[in-house]
């Protein structure tokens, strides 16, 4: 039998897409192998490509935010360490353009003492609802300080003293050590007036060399279209198995 959200609600289980789910509630382990998705027939063909990676991965942001997507900007940061060691975590996007993505952060974050030491980043946007995915991977910097500080100076008071007042990675004793330094932070700069940006806080850019779209189809038969700079410069895209 396939459960209905009600049934769901009232046994305490959850409704599993469109698998049919037994009567006996499954141990959590056999409920992921079970959990499946049918993915739709919408494919993505070479002819649906936009001509440059960043038009496209524009269009797909606007479809992201027109089918109700939260925070459809929210991307997936992996950075490793001098041995490696991969790391990964959710920012947010706050700036495209024709070559670049951008993102704000503390440069002392384990993020930034990654990318200071291994300054490359492989980016994914999550987009499961829409049975899309995009991933990029490509070289990082450092925004330039004016750029930061006029993203900085855009953000709410309260986002403000958070940034000054967290040493972002860093062991905590308790939260009231956290709230106590922001709370020093907005009796020395009162609301209504200037916040300095944090030194060490600051957007970092992303110039991808590799995008790929990647789009749920029938059968587990996806579809996978990459936009690739070559070694001469130029982009050429090509279809991945799935
Ligand atoms: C939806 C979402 C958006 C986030 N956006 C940011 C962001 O833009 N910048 C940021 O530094 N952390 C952001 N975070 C928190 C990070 O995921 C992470 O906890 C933090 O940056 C510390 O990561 P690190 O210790 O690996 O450097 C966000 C988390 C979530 C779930």
């Amino acid at each position: 039998m396939t459960i209905r959200a009600s049934d769901a609600a009232g046994s305490g289980r959850r409704e599993l897409g469109s698998r049919a789910v037994s009567d006996e509630p499954l141990p959590p382990r056999q409920r992921l192998a079970a959990m499946r998705q049918v993915y739709g027939s919408v494919g993505l063909s070479e002819a649906d490509l936009a001509p440059t990676w960043s038009a496209m991965l524009e269009r797909w942001l606007g479809e992201a935010e027109a089918g109700g997507i939260l925070e459809p900007n929210a991307m997936v940061v992996a950075t490793a360490d001098a041995d490696g060691r991969p790391n990964a975590r959710t920012v947010l996007l706050k700036g495209l353009d024709e070559t670049s993505l951008t993102f704000f952060t503390n440069y002392d974050s384990a993020k930034g003492q990654e990318l200071a030491v291994n300054p490359v980043a492989a980016l994914l946007f999550p987009w499961v609802e829409l049975q899309r995915q995009v991933r990029l991977v490509g070289p990082v910097h450092r925004l330039d300080a004016a750029a930061s500080d006029a993203y900085f100076a855009s953000r709410p008071y309260g986002s403000r003293l958070s940034a000054l007042a967290s040493p972002q990675s860093r062991v905590l004793a308790d939260r009231a050590q956290l709230e106590a330094a922001r709370d020093a932070l907005a009796a020395r700069y009162p609301e209504g007036g200037d916040v300095p940006r944090p030194e060490n806080w600051g957007g970092y850019v992303v110039v991808p060399d590799t995008v790929e779209f990647w789009q749920g189809r029938a059968d587990r038969l996806h579809d996978r279209l990459v936009y690739r700079r070559g070694a001469d410069g130029a982009w050429v895209t090509e279809r991945l198995a799935p």
